[in-house]
């Protein structure tokens, strides 16, 4: 394989010719097929998806980074995606025709300005990838997915979801010309999320269960039915989400930022994060490891518990409760994966309570970004970790953002109406919160009216004085 030249620019893309092969996390054994449940056949444990095109060929990390630069300026399909841009550390497809791309990725890099003054950490920045085209982090990885799917000739993509995944890979089936079926806890996601699945047509199917429930009823479909599993354990999902860290480095310029905070519930993008920075220290991107921390709700704190009370040897599983409800999880799929990436990145795994996750939210919200509130885990869980000293005050840090604020509305609202704890053991505990609360003001519709409220917001909210 030839190193890469900036020659391509306004010829048609090309794609890495190199074949790919998946390995086992568990017993390092290596097969060029994997079964539909993505597992390896000796023992069980995930594949993992190896043998990438920059491991045969000879890239300069410096020849990769002006490539993947010199094509954000390119027209090319191919080159709009910030996932495909970046082809060379991903599996190729056999022709570019059969890619499924909504200009996924290109996500902004944005600094927090009250979020520092608030935890005191100096160089603080959120990865905003609720930016994406459906709204989460998910359309990284669906755009792989998806693409291998089609390739593989599938008329059926399916998943379990808490929202966000059904939502990106119905787009993005529908995008393909493919059919999809969506398996979601009833009553437990979010009606943006459900809405995006009905409206990209998929077949969706309310389970009278949780998150678990719903990924153990797929994984017996798959075996039965001609269906194609675009959950987090499908390894081309977590390939196109090892973009996220690639763009990220690009934007601090390949200096790496000594902290990398990350929502963990099945596991799956922590893993992805943490698999493409031991690639890029492989092949010389960067010249050592950020951190990698993972953050738990407290209601939803497998892997917390995993690490603390069965040192990262095996899976200890709960029964998830949290109003974070992307993360509602008990049974994270990718625990082992997330393990592997903590210990290697030497990161830690926090958990945070309803109050803080809650909090949180409202302080990036008034940071005029959002995100929602599984995202909001990662600023709760860095005030811990500033308070252990774990992160340094003058150490660079950044969140990552993994939905946007309007997946969650009902959440919002009744945060700042004051409902989300009522009728909950937290409900005089969450008073202390009321200082972050804008709730709307209902008015006749007079001048006079507006006038005197506008005053008395000057007079009694702290946070307008800031304007
Ligand atoms: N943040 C958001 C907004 C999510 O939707 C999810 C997962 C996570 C964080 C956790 O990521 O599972 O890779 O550790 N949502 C999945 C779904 C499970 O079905 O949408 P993870």
């Amino acid at each position: 394989m030839p190193s890469p030249t900036i020659s391509e620019k306004g010829s048609e893309p090309t794609l890495p010719q190199a074949t790919f092969r998946f390995r086992c996390i568990g017993c390092a054994w290596v097969t060029p097929s994997a079964a539909q449940d993505f597992r390896c056949s000796q023992c069980g444990n995930l594949l993992e998806i190896t043998d990438p095109a920059w491991r045969s060929g000879s890239f300069q990390a410096s020849a990769l980074k002006s490539l993947w630069r010199d094509r954000r300026s390119s027209n090319a399909s191919l080159d709009r995606s910030g996932v495909w841009r970046f082809r060379e550390l991903l599996p190729a497809p056999q022709s570019v025709q059969n890619v499924i791309t909504l200009r996924e990725g290109n996500t902004p890099l944005y600094d927090l300005p009250q979020s520092s003054r608030i935890t005191g950490v100096n160089r603080l920045y959120g990865k905003h990838q609720g930016m994406n085209p459906t709204g989460s982090f998910k359309d990284a990885g669906m755009t792989v997915a998806a693409t291998f799917a089609r390739q593989a000739g599938y008329r059926w993509v399916a998943c379990a979801s808490t929202g966000n995944t059904s939502a990106s890979m119905a787009a993005y089936a529908a995008r393909g010309g493919m059919c999809s079926l969506v398996l979601v806890p009833e009553g437990k996601i979010s009606w943006s999320k459900l809405s995006q699945a009905l409206d990209y047509g998929a077949l969706t199917c309310q389970l009278r269960t949780d998150f678990d429930g719903c990924l153990r009823l797929l994984q017996e479909l798959v075996q039965r039915a001609p269906v194609y599993q675009l959950n987090s354990i499908n390894p081309f999902r977590l390939e196109g989400q090892k973009t996220l860290a690639l763009e990220l480095l690009e934007q601090l310029d390949w200096q790496p930022p000594d902290h990398i905070i990350v929502p963990g519930g099945n596991l799956g993008n922590s893993s992805a994060i943490g698999k493409a920075l031991l690639e890029m220290l492989e092949i010389g991107l960067i010249p050592r490891l950020p951190k990698l921390s993972v953050i738990q709700a407290e209601g939803a704190n497998a892997l917390v518990r995993t690490l603390r009370e069965a040192g990262g040897k095996h899976l200890v599983s709960v029964q998830a409760e949290t109003r974070a409800t992307a993360i509602r999880i008990g049974n994270p799929a990718s625990w082992q994966k997330a393990v592997n990436v903590l210990q290697a990145t030497g990161g830690a795994c926090e958990q945070v309570s309803e109050l803080e996750i809650a909090q949180a939210k409202a302080e990036i919200g008034a940071e005029g970004i959002g995100c929602e509130p599984a995202s909001a885990v990662t600023l709760a869980g860095l005030k811990k970790l500033v308070k252990q000293d774990f992160v340094k005050r003058d150490e660079t840090v950044v969140l990552v953002l993994t939905g946007s604020l309007l997946k969650d509305p009902d959440f919002t609202m009744e945060f700042h109406r004051g409902d989300l704890f009522k009728g909950t053991v937290l409900e005089s505990e969450s008073v202390k919160l009321d200082r972050f609360r804008h709730p709307p003001v209902v008015l006749d519709a007079t001048l006079e009216a507006v006038i005197r409220t506008l005053e008395q917001a000057e007079k009694s909210d702290p946070t307008h004085s800031n304007v």
